[in-house]
């Protein structure tokens, strides 16, 4: 198994409708309006303070900043490619950690939920972690309540593996852990190979 530390620089990633690229000190403002909503926070991790603070974007930016800097973690700010560059989303990425099996992590802008952009996102960074860097697997995780984060996965074709008290924003509860392996995923990718 490699990954592949200090990680590379992150790259643009581009798919139908939108342009990934790397998170940005300018992203702040629009963190700060739109992540901090209920249905946006509610499934994510105890990490997170809520009530979020008004310096709550610029202090998770500098800490992203820093663990980019030490190339520890990928993270792109998600874009419209028709729109203004502005960020409505973000995903990230990062190598296996040695206490949890956990991955990646996403979180959109609610007015564009349920568009199927958070899966094209996703497929983009999947693509880029095992036909670029040639990870072998990549574990995900969410809460057991969060059907919509795990529609993301099922549709990328990973399997449950198990599931794990967590603590989340909203309380007490269950997640659920996935396997992506790379030969799974590039079987799907390329059927009659
Ligand atoms: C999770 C999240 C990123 C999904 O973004 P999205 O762009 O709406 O996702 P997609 O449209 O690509 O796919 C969502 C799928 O979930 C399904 N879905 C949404 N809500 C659902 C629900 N309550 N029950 C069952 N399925 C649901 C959608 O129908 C869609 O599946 P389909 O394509 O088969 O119809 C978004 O809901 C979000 O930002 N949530 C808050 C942050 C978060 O929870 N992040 C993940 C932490 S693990």
């Amino acid at each position: 198994m490699t990954f592949q530390v200090p990680l590379p620089p992150t790259p643009v990633l581009e798919t139908e409708r939108l342009i990934l690229r790397p998170l940005e000190a300018r992203d702040v403002p629009a963190v700060q309006r739109i992540f901090p909503q209920w249905e946006v926070v509610r499934w994510l991790g105890p990490a997170i303070p809520w009530p979020y603070p008004e310096d709550g974007a610029a202090t998770n930016m500098a800490q992203c900043l820093e663990k980019r800097a030490r190339g520890e973690q990928f993270y792109w700010a998600i874009t419209l490619k028709d729109g203004d560059d502005e960020l409505r989303g973000r995903i990230d990425l990062w190598p296996l950690p040695q206490d949890r099996r956990d991955m990646r992590g996403f979180w959109l802008d609610p007015l564009l939920h349920g568009q199927g952009l958070m899966t094209e996102a996703a497929e983009a960074v999947t693509a880029y972690a095992f036909d670029v860097l040639e990870w072998p697997f990549l574990y995900l995780t969410n809460a057991v309540e969060n059907r919509a984060s795990a529609r993301v996965k099922e549709k990328q074709g990973a399997v449950e593996v198990g599931r794990e008290p967590f603590s989340y924003v909203a309380g007490q509860g269950e997640k659920q852990v996935w396997l992506l392996t790379r030969e799974a995923w590039l079987a799907r990718q390329k059927p009659n190979l």
